[in-house]
């Protein structure tokens, strides 16, 4: 593992990292569990992956842990699955101090169980000072239900004469969309063997790397989110360019 971080430059480690935390339903059917087993072990994983990113210096993580689609699962897991939110902000708040982590979110939060917003939004506000890296949890989010929100609220403004029609770019629609205070996405992981985007950041993904792993979320541990980081550092990013000006820094 030591081996592992030494590999890594950490001079050009990701700002940010996007992750789509897939494979807890298939963790536990392989264990003969049922699907809201493999949620409750998904913490470890959790913990692993912002202490990781903490390590080696990336000041943005964003975690897919409830899309829009997710509501159309079976009651039962849903308010599994809202439950194990409440229950672990509250458990890892001290922890979030002690590590200098800000709770974010993104997504529809009106949506979400009445607690579980009151719960969310104290952790958000008493971490909001923290300055070691930003959590953002992706709760009831969908990246073309943040592009619509974004539309409506640019076309008040217009109709309102506080934009210009003219004047609208992408600064202007980066403002209105829910990640309006967080950088673009440079690394994109997801666990399970699934190479899909799914309504995910799609706006923010533009430039970044993806990279897909067959591990399956509850097993995801610091040594695969290191392999990551590896692989993306190994990787040209070009943002349209040629090789010879990213060679010449120009
Ligand atoms: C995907 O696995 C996972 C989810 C839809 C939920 C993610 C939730 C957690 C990781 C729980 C912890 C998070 C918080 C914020 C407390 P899946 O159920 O789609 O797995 P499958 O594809 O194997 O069925």
């Amino acid at each position: 593992m030591s081996n592992l971080v030494n590999s890594i430059n950490l001079n050009k480690t990701p700002n940010h990292i996007a992750i789509i935390m897939d494979g807890n339903g298939r963790w536990a059917k392989g264990k003969g569990m049922q699907r809201v087993f493999g949620h409750r072990n998904a913490l470890t994983a959790v913990r692993e992956a912002v202490d990781g990113a903490s390590d080696i210096g990336t000041k943005y993580i964003t975690l897919y842990a409830f899309s829009t689609e997710n509501w159309n699962r079976p009651k039962l897991e849903v308010d599994a699955l809202m439950s194990l939110l409440i229950s672990s902000l509250k458990k890892e708040l001290p922890d979030f101090q002690k590590n200098g982590i800000r709770v974010n979110s993104i997504g529809n939060i009106e949506q979400l169980p009445s607690n579980a917003q009151k719960v969310l939004l104290n952790v958000i506000n008493q971490t909001k000072h923290n300055t070691t890296i930003t959590l953002t949890f992706a709760l009831s989010y969908g990246a073309r239900e943040e592009i619509v929100n974004a539309i409506k609220n640019i076309s008040k403004k217009v109709v309102n004469k506080e934009i210009d029609i003219e004047k609208i770019d992408e600064k202007i629609i980066n403002n209105h969309l829910y990640t309006f205070n967080l950088p673009d996405v440079d690394l994109m992981i997801r666990t399970s063997g699934e190479q899909r985007i799914s309504n995910f950041l799609l706006w923010q993904m533009a430039y970044a790397e993806l990279y897909f792993t067959e591990v399956l979320w509850p097993d995801f541990r610091k040594e695969h989110l290191f392999n990551a980081i590896i692989d993306y550092q190994n990787r040209e990013r070009r943002f349209g360019k040629t090789s010879e000006q990213i060679d010449k820094n120009e």
